[in-house]
């Protein structure tokens, strides 16, 4: 059939609560126009992020309560073990309480002063974590990943020459080496099993490990089932296998692709590093058979990583972006394409050509969206990554965009089409939005707490 519908269906419901224009209008003015300020009970569609969102499965809440809470050696964990190495058939196994806290974990060790770690794109808690151990992250996107409607299977790429050439100059500084599957921080891309294989290649060339920052793995698995020759026939189990096949070890945030609310883990081959990670997960973590979590969050992740490798489910998934993507651009509105595999990115700086960089076209699209539909998105431009030069002008990133991360099993066709007509009914009225200036900002990570005002 032509239809693709979910495949569950539901048995427990959260309200939405809705709310109107007018007291969304002053609900903004109350936060400074800064949408992490909200409730979330007053949002109605919340795209804010794909992270910690999902919905659990009845297996999943079962495996809640079957949790084996002791401190050591719990059942749990050896199911979670289990399950990641049937998967990955990495050695060694240490469950962290999310995705940065394995980054922080090795970074601190194979990071500092000196170092340098390159990457596809970094997403921002890699590049902090390495930042903060006082080494660099260095980013070595294909080309085409980098042109906002270029179409190409594969935007996610590692630009595997430029790599080369680096390590070629600068190997004896270069720790290991990274590749974020799907690449988030560039639209959500998929990285295709040629590229890791030729990643991996390069690296044993200069005898470097390789990770795979694998947080949204089975979307990346899914993309090289669909658009790689010589993968149609393959499960995805098997196409994961492969990916990780390639790979020294991984770090991972099980709040996406392992469908939990929180959890995560680092997975790794070499016996001395996993022996370093444990020594700094018994101090900042927990014990190495729970390392953060509890043994019901083990659990979870376990069912969760079996079920995310459902075909039906995938195909679900990567359906859903799409058809959000297709109806934007029936309108006219400009996004990043193809769309990738959690969120369509708008194209703010195209969608309002006539605000400035300096003035937050994102910021004025993300605030309309919550005016007009009560949906909660995520700028991704120069309030986030934005610099001051010495003059105090921004320096603005590459593309201004807008993330509307689609949460795993939440939101239904309806939900869906709502948020496009809202999009869209912005997007006709693009003109009469106006860009905002900061009255107040934070020394860090501004886009948190920065309060803004409508120019
Ligand atoms: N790596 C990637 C590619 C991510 O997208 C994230 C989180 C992390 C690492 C860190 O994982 O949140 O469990 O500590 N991304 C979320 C997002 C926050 O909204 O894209 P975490």
């Amino acid at each position: 059939m032509k239809t693709i519908i979910e495949p569950f269906r539901i048995k427990s419901i959260e309200p939405i609560y809705f709310t109107t224009e007018t007291e969304r209008k002053q609900m903004l003015a109350d936060v400074g126009y800064n949408l992490f300020g909200l409730k979330a009970e007053n949002v109605i569609i919340d795209l804010l992020t794909d992270s910690g969102t999902s919905a659990m499965s009845a297996m999943q809440w079962a495996g809640i309560m079957n949790g084996d809470e002791s401190y050591a050696g719990s059942r749990s964990f050896y199911r979670f073990e289990e399950t990641i190495k049937k998967i990955t058939g990495l050695t060694h196994i240490i469950p962290t309480h999310q995705g940065r806290a394995a980054e922080k974990i090795l970074f601190s060790i194979v990071g500092g002063e000196g170092e340098i770690i390159p990457n596809n794109t970094h997403f921002d808690t890699t590049r902090a974590n390495i930042e903060f151990s006082g080494a660099e992250a260095v980013d070595f996107l294909n080309e085409n990943g980098k042109k906002p409607d270029f179409i190409a299977d594969f935007k996610g790429n590692m630009d595997v020459e430029k790599l080369r050439t680096f390590l070629n100059e600068k190997a004896e500084k270069v720790p290991l080496v990274m590749l974020t599957i799907t690449n988030n921080s560039g639209g959500g891309q998929p990285v295709s099993m040629e590229n890791i294989r030729q990643v991996s290649e390069v690296c044993r060339e200069f005898q470097k490990p390789f990770f795979l920052d694998a947080c949204r793995f089975a979307e990346n698995a899914y993309f090289i089932k669909i658009r790689e020759k010589g993968y149609e026939n393959k499960s995805i189990l098997e196409i994961c296998q492969e990916m990780f096949s390639y790979a020294d070890g991984m770090t991972m945030s099980a709040k996406k692709d392992a469908l939990v609310n929180i959890g995560g883990f680092l997975a790794l081959n070499d016996s001395d590093l996993a022996q370093k990670c444990r020594n700094v997960l018994v101090v900042t973590e927990g014990f190495p058979t729970y390392g953060g979590l509890a043994g019901r969050d083990l659990e979870a992740i376990a069912q969760g990583l079996e079920e995310i490798l459902d075909e039906s489910y995938l195909h679900y998934r990567i359906r859903t972006i799409a058809y959000l993507g297709e109806k934007l651009v029936e309108a006219g509105v400009p996004l990043i394409l193809p769309t990738g595999g959690h969120a369509v990115y708008l194209d703010a700086g195209k969608f309002c050509g006539h605000i400035p960089n300096y003035e937050f076209p994102g910021q004025a699209i993300a605030c309309a969206l919550y005016l007009k539909g009560g949906i909660r998105a995520c700028e991704i431009g120069s309030i986030m990554f934005g610099k001051y030069d010495e003059i105090g002008n921004t320096v603005s990133p590459d593309l201004e965009l807008v993330r509307l991360a689609i949460p795993r099993r939440v939101y239904t066709q309806s939900h869906i089409d709502y948020v496009a007509e809202v999009i869209i009914e912005v997007f006709q009225e693009r003109e009469k939005l106006k860009g905002f200036k900061i009255v107040k900002e934070p020394t860090m990570l501004r886009h948190f707490t920065a309060e803004f005002a409508e120019l």
